[in-house]
């Protein structure tokens, strides 16, 4: 069943090409110049008349929900707020008949999250769900699906549920902005050109899969790691620490790396790996910024980078290089070796990756 891999989290992990690919097909035109999402169900008037979006999810889910912010705002130009499931009812929210909910789950059943969704239906509001088991509780209790196609999830640890739920937000973004024009065709095409590449792109970064796996032995005893990221990078921090406490039991936090010295610099000493996410985006000079801010103080940093830059490779312990795309679609990239270097120190520590301590596949208590 795990075809030759030690445990399913790695199977799954390389299956990403292939889930990726299948997540997209029968969504892009022909002509590759538009998005084809039949099974949204909502109509056009529906879509050109809402002023704002929920994305509501748990864990993981809500990572991907907090890239999907920047990616609505950004190109469909609508206000996003982004909400964990369990806080999401208690907070009354202003929801109403022209707040679309998107609700993100890969097992559907999250109780959190269906408690989300019947409460913005009750207050009226469109409930569409992108989620990866069919006819699940979420997926029969929404108004539309879009679903992802990365085939069963056995590791608790998610990973290809992560980056296809992105490939999915990334559609219906695309897909918003078409039916709101508020998107040029040559930005779109852009778009969709990048999105056609990204299996070939992901597999490349697979191939870090062996350095990654030689570099862990080193901070088997680490008590704490730091992931740093700004922008669309900041929620891969957050999910690269959640998949290190997860399957490793080390203690990890994310941080945007502008917030570091508000507090958190005080954490940094010889004993500290950080990991930067140094992406060659707008906000790369302020990440190198940070990045020395670090060196100064004597973390031991890691960085993942689509930019191979001395500079850099003279402040970092470990650096990983990966392959460069648009912008919008870099965190699909940046956390691949995240959930490698995950799951190698989990391997490494001995622990149960497929089955961590405490924890469910799908959480169905609220
Ligand atoms: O099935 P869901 O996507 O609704 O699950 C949400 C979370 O329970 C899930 O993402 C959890 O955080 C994972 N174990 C993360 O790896």
């Amino acid at each position: 069943e795990k075809s030759g891999y030690r445990h399913f989290m790695l199977k799954e992990i390389h299956e990403q090409p292939r889930a990726i690919a299948d997540t997209l097909a029968g969504r892009i035109s022909e002509n590759k110049a538009e998005i084809i999402l039949n099974d949204i169900q909502l109509s056009t008037s529906c879509l050109t008349g809402i002023d704002r979006l929920y994305l509501i999810a748990c864990g993981t889910s809500w990572h991907a929900a907090l890239v999907g912010k920047f990616l609505i705002e950004k190109l469909a130009r609508i206000p996003v707020e982004v909400d964990i499931a369990s806080e999401f009812r208690y907070r009354d929210p202003l929801i109403n008949s022209r707040c679309l909910t998107l609700v993100i789950s890969q097992s559907g059943e999250t109780a959190d999250t269906l408690a989300a969704l019947r409460q913005a239906r009750t207050q009226g509001a469109p409930v569409l769900a992108i989620c990866n088991v069919v006819e699940s509780s979420i997926a029969r209790e929404s108004d539309g699906v879009i679903y992802t196609h990365a085939g069963p999830e056995i590791g608790v640890a998610s990973t290809k549920a992560f980056t296809t739920q992105l490939i999915a937000l990334v559609l219906f973004t695309l897909f918003l902005a078409q039916q709101r024009k508020t998107l040029a065709d040559s930005q779109r095409q852009e778009l969709i050109a990048a999105l056609m590449s990204l299996p070939r792109l992901v597999e490349e970064v697979l191939q870090l899969d062996e350095a990654i796996e030689q570099t862990v032995r080193p901070y088997l005893h680490a008590r704490d790691f730091l992931y740093l990221g700004r922008g669309n990078q900041y929620p891969i921090a957050l999910e690269g620490a959640l998949k290190l406490k997860e399957i490793s039991y080390i203690h990890a936090e994310g941080y945007p790396a502008g917030e570091m010295k508000h507090g958190p610099i005080a954490l940094i000493d010889e004993d500290l790996p950080v990991l930067v996410l140094a992406i060659k985006n707008a906000t790369f000079a302020k990440v190198c910024a940070n990045l020395e801010e670090v060196h100064a103080r004597g973390g031991q940093i890691f960085i993942v980078s689509d930019c191979d830059c001395s500079d850099l490779r003279a402040l970092a312990r470990e650096y990983f290089i990966i392959p460069t795309t648009h912008d919008d679609l870099m965190p699909i990239l940046t956390s691949i070796p995240l959930q490698l270097l995950a799951y190698h120190l989990a391997v490494l520590k001995g622990t149960d990756v497929d089955q961590p301590r405490n924890l469910a596949k799908s959480v169905t208590v609220e």
